[in-house]
């Protein structure tokens, strides 16, 4: 189950406010829009609504096992596109991109993380396909056994339930999420909702309705 409160809930969490504030720092382009700050806020909100359905089997959904995984998909959610230098395709370049700002920028500052499961998890968060051609979900992934794969679970998950946000991707094709609790909450009404109630605030959705309009004249489209 997605917890809604998590998705409701301000990032209070010192650990989350230090990761925010260097992550922000390094971001290439402050100046995209369907990639923008609030993509990153909201893919964060998600993976922690994810990361309690993914406790290991004789584990607690409270216990540190799931607290310190929290922290480590917090920490891959604020850095996942911080590489990202435009908003259309680039071939999953920003997020190669992206792990290496990681590395060489905010592991050195990071304390007690796991950096080759959050490295990995950013590296492979836009593959459109799996190593052997099949769908990106991480059961077709062979990562080395020290990798938490549970990280790159619930960052693809998150990620990818952002997408409404997108004309192109009124629906999340489930086959394409790794966890149950992704795949029933995708396309619900309260998926659907936040995008309404939640997250966009007026600003932001009169700044993507103008935006959406000047695209469209300047494409000369005209709405039947
Ligand atoms: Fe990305
Ligand atoms: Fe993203």
């Amino acid at each position: 189950m997605i917890d809604l409160q998590e998705l409701l809930s301000p990032f209070t969490e010192t650990y989350e406010r230090k990761l925010e504030g260097i992550a922000k720092n390094l971001v290439l382009n402050h100046n995209l829009n369907v990639h923008s700050w609030e993509h990153t806020q909201r893919v964060v909100h998600y993976i922690k609504a994810i990361v309690p359905n993914l406790v290991r089997q004789n584990s607690e959904p409270d216990s540190e096992d799931i607290r310190y995984l929290k922290r480590n998909a917090v920490a891959a959610g604020f850095f996942h596109d911080v590489g990202r230098e435009i908003d259309s395709c680039d071939k999953g370049i920003h997020a190669i991109l992206s792990e290496k700002i990681f590395l060489e920028k905010a592991a050195p500052l990071l304390e007690d993380y796991d950096i080759a499961s959050i490295a990995y998890a950013i590296r492979y968060h836009s593959d459109k396909y799996s190593p052997d051609g099949k769908k990106p979900v991480m059961q077709n992934y062979y990562p080395p056994a020290e990798i938490d794969i549970r990280v790159a679970e619930a960052l693809c998950d998150a990620d990818r339930l952002d997408l409404i946000r997108l004309e192109l991707y009124p629906v999340i094709l489930p086959e394409f999420l790794n966890t149950d609790c992704a795949k029933s909450f995708a396309n619900s009404p309260a998926h659907k909702g936040i995008y309404k109630e939640i997250f966009f605030s007026n600003e932001y959705m009169e700044r993507f309705e103008k935006e959406e309009v000047e695209k469209r004249e300047a494409l000369n489209f005209s709405p039947e």
